[in-house]
């Protein structure tokens, strides 16, 4: 391990996967830089030289298509979301070293380099395929420039690649009655040449690749194997234009598909840092390159990392990756992240909602102590965030932090005691210290903040058992010895979390004086001065977090029985009945809700729906609406809510109130 003064030092250069420049940073994003940002931060604190590498992804269609239903550039689109993104990281103090563009020069520089080492080492061949061309727009029309109807659940107007309502993928040529998504024309077929990398001629190079050690983690190893072994395809790499995106060299119209260019955004962001930090980007990408290469990825994008991309490098005389480190998805509240149940939210959002000055560390500290190297999904639950905030970091290392040091400020004077202190602690904590190390190298931060709570409670416990409030009456040297322990145990802990918790940490910093590096969780203070004591954990109300969760629709219809089938009783259970708005109005302070009343009979009844993004409160009077009329009466952001209304989805994602085909009287029961 490590973790030894003189243990030689190590270069690592560290990436998160590169954020589409096509929405904002969502708290999926968010858990993937986190999790690198502690491990990048762990080992700076170690000693080692990190240089932690993003930037947005900003070419193909997706973007050109936002860019022109906005009626703007895309280059003036990722300007915008560059900044979005830049702020949004920061407001979690996630410590890129630079957070770039792969619309940037030394990205084509880049691109057309390894494309042209790639043919000339003859993995690129030329292939004739029949695409969708729109006469009248005079292109061929990627996926998402063709809207059709689905051929699996016949939904009208989905995407050429995916239906948005059943979620079935397919090929375009597949879709039923195609048109044009820009001007609605039926498109023809006409022919056209593209260019594909033949990975199967590197089989041997990524079967050896995947097998060194550390590459890939077990649980993604069998996938990526079962991958080589039903025989990899051929990748095409280009795409007809117009497209934003570069153009390849020696073609008329042809650019290079997103994905090529997008993972060579780490190394051309490795260049510009290079440039700005006079610095030479070999020494990180270099064939012979003695820095670890550490990718942070999703479990969605693998095929891409652990295949495509390696072959690029190795093909194109770069360094490959010592390491890509695969995470699960988010959940919030037991669910999928997912717009219309409103547990989509964004990084913006959780900052300008949760209303208290430590909310971003807790969000990282609630991260932390749920990542494992596993790809298992991980859930966010706002009881559970409040339940470890509170338990772990206000009640027992704020609480041993605050009854220490407000102790040695009263009774010695704001002095770290001249003592010696407990060696049982002490040995306590180097045991920990070596266990704590080996957990964050493996990204095994749900340990490291175990091992970091069970010697927290080692410590609350030595000093509710050593009675110092007694013995400074009775054996002051004593009580000094217990301080001097506890001020010791506290600047373990910050070190210890101040991957995790930077601002926390440099908190006990300031008051201890001075800077931490790894090697100082070891015992060392004594007859020194402290800073100021000011608290270092104000604890998490769970109020303060209802704004967040307040559009949160939880899924209580799934069945329990295997089949999923339900019988006539368990439907007549739900009484649905027709209603009338007869009024509504925002709910304050929440972008997500309305609060409608309801004439459902001859009662009037008030029900607060998560409808604010897809109505405006005047287009909903008079309008009949399908009420569950039995819904146990609930409280959203302090609002009692007598029902719920009953809403689909629209193909972008709106909600869409259910109502009856022709008007019926108020009352009348659905059945
Ligand atoms: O999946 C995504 O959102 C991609 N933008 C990730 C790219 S990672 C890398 F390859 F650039
Ligand atoms: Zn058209």
């Amino acid at each position: 391990m490590p973790v030894e003064p003189n243990t030689p030092k190590k270069r690592l250069l560290v990436t998160s996967a590169l954020p589409y420049a096509n929405g904002d940073i969502h708290l999926g994003h968010l858990l993937e830089v986190v999790q690198t940002d502690i491990f990048v931060r762990f080992n700076r604190l170690l000693g080692n030289e990190v240089v932690y590498i993003c930037a947005d992804d900003t070419h193909g269609t997706p973007i050109e298509l936002n860019a022109l239903s906005q009626n703007i550039t895309p280059e003036e689109l990722i300007g915008r979301v560059h900044k979005n993104h830049s702020r949004d990281y920061a407001g979690f103090n996630i410590s890129f070293d630079i957070f770039y563009t792969t619309n940037s020069d030394e990205n084509r520089h880049y691109a057309e380099l390894i494309y042209q080492r790639l043919t000339e080492k003859g993995l690129v061949v030329e292939r004739e395929i029949e695409q969708y061309y729109c006469e009248h727009d005079k292109r061929f029309l990627p996926d998402r420039f063709i809207v059709g109807i689905c051929p699996k659940c016949k939904s009208p107007d989905q995407y050429g690649d995916v239906c948005e309502v059943c979620g079935a993928t397919y090929e375009t040529t597949d879709i039923i009655e195609p048109r044009c998504f820009i001007c609605g024309n039926p498109p023809v077929m006409r022919s056209s040449r593209h260019l594909y990398v033949q990975l199967a001629k590197c089989e041997d190079f990524l079967r050896e690749f995947i097998d060194c050690p550390g590459v890939i983690q077990d649980d993604i190893k069998k996938f990526v194997k079962s991958w080589i072994d039903e025989g990899l395809k051929e990748w095409c790499i280009s795409r007809d234009g117009p497209y934003f995106g570069f153009k390849i060299p020696g073609t008329d119209n042809k650019y290079f598909y997103v994905w090529l260019d997008a993972p060579i955004g780490y190394l051309s962001s490795t260049d510009r840092w290079c440039k700005d930090n006079a610095r030479s980007v070999d020494e990180f990408w270099g064939e012979n390159s003695n820095t670890e290469i550490v990718h942070f990825i999703g479990k969605d994008i693998v095929y891409f990392h652990a295949l495509f991309w390696p072959v690029m490098l190795k093909n194109a005389n770069f360094a490959v990756p010592a390491s890509v480190k695969v995470h699960g998805f988010l959940n919030v509240q037991g669910e999928k992240m997912s717009k219309s149940r409103g547990t989509f939210i964004l990084a913006s959002e959780y900052l300008k909602k949760v209303d208290h000055p430590q909310a971003s560390e807790f969000l990282r500290f609630y991260f932390g102590s749920k990542l494992s190297p596993t790809t298992g999904d991980i859930d966010l639950n706002k009881d559970e965030l409040v339940s470890r905030v509170n338990t772990t970091l206000a009640n027992n290392i704020g609480n041993l932090h605050h009854r220490t040091m407000v102790f040695c400020q009263r009774y010695f004077d704001s002095m770290i005691p001249d003592a010696s202190w407990d060696k049982e602690i002490e040995s306590k904590v180097y045991a920990a210290a070596q266990e704590i190390a080996t957990h964050y190298e493996r990204c095994d931060f749900k340990l490291v903040v175990e091992k970091i709570h069970a010697l927290g409670s080692v410590g609350n416990k030595y000093y509710q058992d050593a009675k110092p409030w007694e013995l400074v009456k009775t054996d002051p040297d004593l009580a000094a010895q217990v301080m001097v322990t506890c001020v010791n145990l506290i600047k373990s802990l910050a070190v210890f979390l101040k991957p995790v918790m930077p601002h926390l940490s440099a908190e006990v910093e300031k008051l201890l004086r001075r800077e931490f590096v790894w090697e100082d969780y070891r015992f060392s203070l004594s007859n020194e001065k402290m800073g100021e004591v000011e608290k270092l954990v104000k604890p998490l109300d769970t109020e303060i977090l209802d704004p967040l969760f307040a559009g949160v629709v939880i899924n209580d219809t799934k069945s329990g029985s295997e089949t999923g089938l339900i019988d006539i009783d368990s439907f007549s259970a739900v009484d649905l009945r027709i209603g009338k708005v007869l009024s509504a109005k925002k709910v304050e302070k929440s972008d997500k809700l309305l609060c409608l009343q309801v004439q459902v009979g001859k009662q009037t009844r008030q029900i607060v729906a998560g409808i604010a993004l897809s109505y405006e409160p005047q287009e909903l009077t008079d309008q009949q609406v399908v009420v569950v009329s039995n819904l146990k009466p609930a409280k959203l952001f302090g609002i009692q809510s007598q029902g719920m209304l009953l809403a689909t989805k629209d193909p972008a994602g709106k909600l869409v109130l259910i109502k009856p085909q022709r008007e019926v009287n108020s009352g009348e029961k659905v059945q």
